[in-house]
């Protein structure tokens, strides 16, 4: 990760690398540039057609006479309705820009219109937009570097806002790079037991979080017979991770993060078909990302007690493996009809969110790439959410839109769960037929909630991207890290 170091003073006539421009569009000259100076290299540049657009850069080097020797400029849009978001593309341009360029450290001065939030978005699109998952190229050497680091000059009165927002932003994005990493690690990787481990590392150098993990004996004894029954065709251990953040003061009240962990859904015996299967390492975004958020967590120390609740195991099939007709019984006693293995998910959660209501909390948010057909309803960049509670929903959609993560509720249509009845259990794992998918899905999970407010967040759509959005710059090809920034900034407020 690019590093940002802020200072109210630097020497920028000595200083030998590239400065940061940023224009907006139908302005002179830059934020941050001096007057004429700055006017003639955006009139040189507008020549070419950098417009100032959001979304635009270009590196040109200035005429003599300019203090900087290279100027990368970074298109903001219109300067009414300018959106925090902006900053976090202009952010996310300027980490592919470099990289493309083989710029590896830059320089600027933050104007002071642009205050902590702007900032914040900025320094995290940069560190977000910078990243790759290099793991298993073997032939880097003369691969660019790519940006490594921001210097950031600005008014010594506003020094400290602006520290303590790009120590915010380094946080959020190593918490979804955290997620990322685990999310693009191969599935053979990234087993049920590796995600146990990051949860222990998590927990052991954060004083304030505690860390349960159960085995397959203490899940056996606590009849969570759902993460069981998926598990039974795996040659990997299941798990179920409980991690607590205990805030310092008496917490204002209690939050369950439930995130689903599939390492790998191979879908079982209801075999998935070979392309399907092609990204399915990315079955345990959910859990990665309730990782993600207990890495940073602490650092905030926000009022509330918070449990991250992570059921993990592959979906494989195989001579042991749970076939269409089996029974699995729920941790909290409730029957379920398994008559589609690859509708896996739900089946685990199952016993993630019975736990979860046993720790009675005050809040369940669970977070799952749960069905194909909410990718179809709404693409690679917005999630579901269903929720039995209006008031959690519209107070966490707040924090989606300060971190620029989309959500779009669904119905919990009570008259559909006539189609999880089962003739022979208490509900079935599918539906009758192939409507309304997201909401069956989300119906059955709202068995193991009780009354207890909650939001389900189906993510299986932009967990991870299969292509690069040219608006988007800061999300990378692969997994996304969605949802950590989004929870962070939730919990904070909370
Ligand atoms: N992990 C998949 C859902 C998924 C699909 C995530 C595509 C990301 C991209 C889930 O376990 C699954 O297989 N769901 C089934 C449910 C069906 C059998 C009711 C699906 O969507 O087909
Ligand atoms: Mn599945
Ligand atoms: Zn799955």
């Amino acid at each position: 990760m690019p590093v940002f170091q802020a200072a109210a003073h630097f020497d920028r006539k000595s200083a030998p690398y590239t400065w940061v421009l940023f224009a907006f569009e139908k302005e002179k000259g830059f934020v941050n540039a001096p007057g004429k100076a700055g006017e003639a290299i955006r009139e040189g540049l507008e020549a070419e057609g950098f417009m100032g657009r959001e979304g635009q850069a270009a590196l040109v080097t200035p005429p003599g006479g300019f203090f900087a020797k290279r100027v990368l400029a970074l298109g903001l849009g219109a300067k009414e309705g300018v959106e925090v978001e902006s900053f976090r593309r202009a952010g996310g341009r300027l980490g592919r820009k470099a990289r493309e360029a083989r710029v590896e450290e830059v320089s600027l001065d933050w104007p002071r219109a642009f205050d902590g939030e702007r900032a914040k978005a900025f320094a995290e699109g940069a560190l977000l937009g910078s990243y790759q998952y290099n793991l298993y190229k073997t032939q880097l050497k003369d691969a660019p570097k790519g940006l490594q680091k921001v210097w950031v000059k600005t008014a010594p009165g506003s020094l400290a806002s602006l520290k303590s927002a790009l120590k915010t932003a380094e946080s959020y994005a190593a918490g979804a790079i955290l997620a990322r990493d685990l999310i693009n690690g191969p599935p053979s990787d990234v087993t049920p037991k590796v995600l146990a481990d990051m949860a222990r590392k998590i927990a052991a150098s954060n004083k304030n979080i505690r860390l349960k993990v159960y085995t397959k004996k203490d899940l056996k004894r606590m009849g969570a017979g759902g993460l069981l029954g998926v598990n039974i065709g795996s040659a990997q251990e299941p798990f179920l991770i409980h991690l607590h953040y205990k805030p310092a003061s008496k917490p204002r009240k209690s939050v369950a993060l439930v995130g689903k962990g599939i390492t790998f859904d191979s879908g079982g015996l209801s075999l998935k078909p070979a392309g399907s299967m092609e990204t399915m390492k990315m079955d345990m975004s959910g859990g990665a990302a309730v990782l993600g958020v207990f890495s940073q967590i602490a650092q905030f120390n926000p009022p509330v007690e918070v449990h991250g609740i992570v059921p993990t195991t592959e979906n494989m099939p195989g001579g042991r493996a749970y076939k269409p007709g089996d029974v699995l019984k729920a941790m909290n006693g409730k029957t379920m009809e398994v008559l589609n293995t690859d509708a896996e998910g739900r089946l685990i959660l199952s016993d993630g969110l019975s736990y979860a209501v046993r720790q009675k909390v005050d809040e369940i948010i669970d977070l799952a790439t749960l069905t194909g057909a909410c990718v179809v309803a709404l693409g690679s960049l917005v999630s579901g959410a269903l929720s039995n509670d209006p008031k959690l929903l519209a107070r966490f959609t707040r924090a989606t839109e300060a971190e620029g993560e989309r959500i779009w509720e669904m119905p919990l249509v009570k008259e559909y769960r006539e189609d999880i009845r089962s003739k022979v259990a208490d509900i079935k794992n599918i539906g009758g037929g192939r409507e309304a998918g997201t909401i069956i899905g989300g119906l059955f999970l709202q068995e193991f909630v009780g009354d207890t407010p909650w939001i389900h967040l189906d993510i299986a759509g932009p967990a991870y991207l299969e292509r690069e959005y040219p608006a988007l710059p800061y999300l990378t090809y692969g997994g996304t890290g969605l949802m950590v920034r989004s929870l962070l900034t939730y919990l904070r407020g909370a």
